[in-house]
């Protein structure tokens, strides 16, 4: 069976084409983040507008790549949230007329267990699992068992990635930040500044403004911002963020018995989050899963990989499946 996945929930407008559960036939992806730098941060109307423009080219793109006709398709998956309104109905309405058009079914995929499915792709998911996912608009820690999910920790404020974005604005390193940050804090002395972690009434929950507000106050005391001065603040931002949320996805894991940690999102492309992840997984006999690199971003093929998992429990929409910017996940099948 051939499943095309369709991703328009913020800046990137992605169709991938998915054979069977596990070979990627194509995935392509347009980012329309160069449109948005000038303004330091996503733009709603000017992420919508470039969905709609891109988003027919990007299936021919992707059909051509994967050298498959519309009519070998027979299952069209969307994102239907959570995400920016006008960019999720760009993608809900093509996948309805597509579907409509080659009379083949449409079921709606949640973008965050997307990410965490794009571990899926070539192998097995575990039966339990804990899931970290961590990207610009979210950060939870998820329970996976018996088919259901359910969240057992989040950010009270602030996504992980948000934070990566605020301070890099904060020091003048553009937008977005993550990348940027991982790469300066490689050069950086990770002691240089000490950030106090934060403490929440629920253990397994995370709050990240104090730090962005920490690295306000010391950018306002710095006189001039030096390069010296952005490295060790990226260092030791990523030392202290890394860690809290590494401790508390093993808490977690521990805690509930599970043997698998299963990471998704943005923030998983993390050069120190993948590094820590792993060796402390080897040292205490845990396995993570973490999505080869062009796979932690926003694209189609997650979504494909998710949206068979839901057609294959025997869910199916149809042409009221509705956009949500606030969709929650529910998990199962
Ligand atoms: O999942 P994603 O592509 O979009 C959302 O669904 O939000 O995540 C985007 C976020 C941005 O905040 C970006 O700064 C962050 O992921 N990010 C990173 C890295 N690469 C992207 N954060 C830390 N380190 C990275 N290497
Ligand atoms: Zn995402």
């Amino acid at each position: 069976m051939i499943t095309v996945g369709i991703e328009t929930s913020c800046d990137e407008t992605s169709c991938g084409i998915l054979e069977g559960r596990d070979r990627i036939l194509s995935n392509i992806v347009s980012s329309s983040l160069f449109r948005h730098k000038p303004f330091g941060g996503v733009v709603p109307e000017i992420a919508s507008r470039h969905s709609l423009e891109q988003i027919d080219f990007v299936m021919k793109q992707a059909l051509e790549k994967a050298g498959v006709r519309l009519g070998d398709i027979g299952l069209v998956a969307v994102t239907n949230g959570p995400g920016l309104i006008g960019s999720l109905f760009v993608g809900v309405c093509f996948a309805k007329a597509l579907s409509y058009q080659l009379k083949k079914p449409l079921v709606g995929v949640n973008h965050l267990e997307a990410h965490l499915a794009a571990n899926f792709i070539g192998a097995e998911p575990p039966e339990r699992y804990a899931g970290l996912l961590v990207s610009g608009g979210h950060t939870l820690i998820s329970l996976h068992e018996d088919g259901q999910t359910r969240i057992i920790g989040e950010t009270v404020d602030d996504a992980c990635g948000e934070a990566y974005d605020k301070v890099a604005k904060i020091l003048g390193l553009g937008f977005p930040g993550g990348p940027v940050i991982d790469r300066l804090a490689l050069q950086g002395d990770e002691k240089a500044f000490r950030f106090t972690k934060p403490r929440q009434a629920s253990p397994l929950d995370f709050s990240f403004s104090g730090i962005k507000t920490a690295v306000l106050y010391l950018a306002k005391k710095q006189r001039r911002v030096t390069p010296r001065f952005r490295r060790d603040v990226a260092a030791s931002f990523q030392t202290a963020v890394i860690g809290w949320l590494v401790d508390k996805t093993f808490e977690a894991a521990q805690s509930h018995k599970v043997r698998d940690i299963v990471v998704g999102g943005g923030v998983s492309a993390n050069s120190r989050l993948r590094q820590e992840l792993q060796s402390r997984a080897s040292g205490e006999g845990f396995k993570v899963w973490i999505p080869p690199l062009p796979l932690t971003g926003d694209n189609g093929v997650m979504i494909a990989r998710r949206g068979l998992e839901i057609f294959e429990a025997g869910h199916r929409d149809g042409s009221a499946l509705a956009a949500d910017p606030n969709l929650t996940i529910k998990g199962g099948a």
